[in-house]
């Protein structure tokens, strides 16, 4: 999703900016462009496409001054253009600015604003706020930016310049902003990896708060002028954690690093057969879980919602966030709100955590990124620990979250006052093994992708804890392959799916040990009497298997309650193999976002 950038200090801004652009590549984007200031006067320079594609504009790295602003943009309001693309100015080119967010009123401000004649040039709904800060510029740009921003209604990120103050204002509603702190400069971006060559030192906006910031001296104040003493927060991780380490993608260093990444989420959080885990309220006596989530993370909490009920006994329902908040829901005084997000910035996570909070809930948060929005609003949290996730394709962010929902819900039964299935413990610290025995299947999975490169559609079965895990492996192959793919609970096929099966149709199935391991087999035989191409992923060398599969790809057995935590990694990189031998752009594939900051 859009991203920004901004410096003030005594570094080549330009170059700075650049390479700024490229560490937001990853989050998505159509268009990208520069601001900078230097002897009162902006020069924007912007471009559709690639950030390669503005890099090579002629004299952009020869731009002086110490100051500047960029942006990459994920259209929402008008088409990827160069005009769309920001920076914006007025049409004296005397203000500039870059937003992030969605501008709600604009078509009212745009009318009005063309009433008192400014004249527009994009289709965006971000220009209106440069023409509505230079309707209110008297000489102070802090001023007139607080006075723009209480006309707005919506979501926004921005960063502005004036050609004649030698100092940025930036300001956050609903949408990231992180400032660094260095020695004699300044660093902002919408997210933290472009600060840490800086400085990691850091200080998050608040929503309604905005920050005025000058080479040797910040202020950070509310939108309505209240001074606020911000907390400097120093940011743990390293540089190396986000460059690929000899991987062809970041995606592949992800799902190559879930065993660290599962012992992470685990260390020091099972102590002598007991769970330890920070929650700051009693979980003791809950009687109802609702956990809200998107995409990848609402298939991690469809997951818990088989461990927790089976394991936990407490009913547990779960929404897409999208859903949840404009939908009309119940909060009791004995539920847990739990929300889960990789990111902790995904609007409409954000957004039905904020509804339920308003609601009277206790809320706990599954979150990846420290200091992210959400794990600040949460009231208490369960940090993921699986490190930057770069690919748009979620791998071990998945992993923990799920291992880290099994923690939650064998927290809350120890609290209850239960006893906790040992063996389960002690089978979580075996499986970052087993994961690395699936890894070690990577060559024969890329053999196995070669016969599908060229197929149109793909289905995903599996049963109970496993259906979750086909809808994971059908989200990742869509994603990044562009490979028509959906996943089903297998039994639910004959009552639609079934029709699409033919010769030219793969079907993946999740056969591993469990319970109902014959009713999944039989769902195999009525997929391959429809001449139904099966690639099967099993820990079980049952015949019947190995008569109805064309592919096999053989897992190593855990404990059935936790075999999604193996069998989801030959489908990642299953997905993963196909993409590239596809030549896709398997780290950003077309249209998506990283973060999804708007909703
Ligand atoms: C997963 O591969 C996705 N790209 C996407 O579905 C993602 O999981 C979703 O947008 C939620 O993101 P979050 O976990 O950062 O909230």
């Amino acid at each position: 999703m859009c991203g920004i950038i901004g410096y003030v200090g005594k570094r080549n801004t330009s170059k700075l900016l650049i390479d700024g652009l490229k560490k937001l590549e990853y989050r998505g984007y159509d268009s990208a462009g520069i601001c900078i200031l230097n002897n009162n006067n902006l020069t924007t320079i912007k471009r559709k496409g690639k950030i390669k594609d503005l890099e090579v504009v002629e004299g952009i790295s020869k731009i002086k001054g110490n100051i500047g602003i960029a942006h990459t943009r994920w259209a929402t309001h008008g088409e990827p253009s160069q005009i769309n693309a920001h920076p914006h100015t007025d049409s004296k080119g005397e203000i500039a600015l870059v937003h992030n967010g969605i501008i709600e009123n604009y078509h009212s401000l745009k009318e009005l604003l063309i009433q008192d004649g400014y004249i527009f040039t994009s289709e965006t709904d971000s220009e209106i706020l440069v023409h509505l800060i230079k309707k209110f510029y008297m000489d102070d740009l802090e001023t007139a930016v607080k006075n723009a921003l209480s006309y707005v209604e919506g979501t926004f990120g921005i960063a502005v310049l004036h050609k004649n103050e030698n100092r940025i204002v930036v300001a956050r509603r609903g949408s990231p902003l992180i400032i660094g702190i260095g020695e004699n400069e300044m660093i902002f971006a919408s997210d933290a990896i472009p600060i840490m060559d800086y400085t990691k030192r850091v200080i998050y906006l608040n929503d309604d708060e905005m920050a005025i910031l000058s080479a040797n001296d910040f202020k950070i104040c509310k939108i309505d002028g209240e001074i606020v003493d911000s907390e400097i927060h120093e940011i743990k991780w390293s540089i190396d954690q986000i460059e690929k380490k000899g991987y062809k993608h970041f995606m592949l260093k992800e799902i190559f690093e879930q065993p660290e990444a599962m012992e992470n989420v685990l260390r020091g959080r099972i102590k002598e057969g007991k769970i330890k885990l920070t929650i700051d309220f009693d979980v003791s006596k809950l009687e109802r879980i609702v956990i809200t989530a998107c995409g990848t993370s609402w298939h991690s909490a469809l997951l818990g919602k088989f461990f927790i009920e089976k394991h936990v006994n407490i009913p547990v329902e779960i929404d897409y966030a999208s859903e949840y908040r404009y939908r009309q829901t119940i909060v009791k005084d004995n539920d847990l709100f739990v929300v889960i997000s990789q990111s902790g910035e995904t609007a409409d996570t954000l957004a039905a955590l904020r509804k339920a909070k308003a609601d009277g809930a206790k809320s706990i948060g599954l979150i990846n990124v420290v200091g992210s929005t959400i794990a600040r609003e949460v009231d208490s949290g369960i940090y993921l620990h699986a490190g930057p996730e770069i690919g748009v394709a979620s791998t071990k962010a998945f992993l923990c979250q799920v291992t880290a929902l099994i923690l939650l819900g064998l927290y809350i039964k120890q609290e209850k006052g239960e006893k906790l299935d040992q063996e389960i413990l002690k089978e979580l610290f075996n499986v970052p093994e087993k994961i690395k025995k699936c890894l070690n299947l990577s060559k024969e999975i890329s053999e196995i992708a070669k016969n599908y490169t060229h197929s149109r559609n793909f289905l995903y079965l599996g049963r109970n804890n496993n259906f979750p895990v086909a809808l994971e492996g059908a989200l990742k192959l869509k994603e990044i392959s562009y490979i028509h793919a959906e996943g089903y609970p297998a039994a639910e096929m004959k009552h639609g799916p079934i029709a699409l099966i033919d010769e030219e149709m793969p079907v993946v199935f999740i056969a591993t040990n469990s319970a109902i391991l014959d009713k999944v087999i039989s769902n195999m035989e009525e997929t391959r009497a429809r001449k139904g191409v099966l690639i099967t992923i099993t820990d079980n060398g049952n015949e019947a298997i190995n008569r109805l599969s064309d592919k096999i790809i053989s897992v190593p057995r855990t404990h059935e309650d936790l075999s999604p935590l193996i069998n989801v990694i030959p489908l990642q990189l299953l997905a993963y193999h196909i993409a590239d031998l596809k030549d896709l752009n398997v780290d950003r594939p077309r249209n998506l976002a990283k973060s999804v900051t708007v909703e």
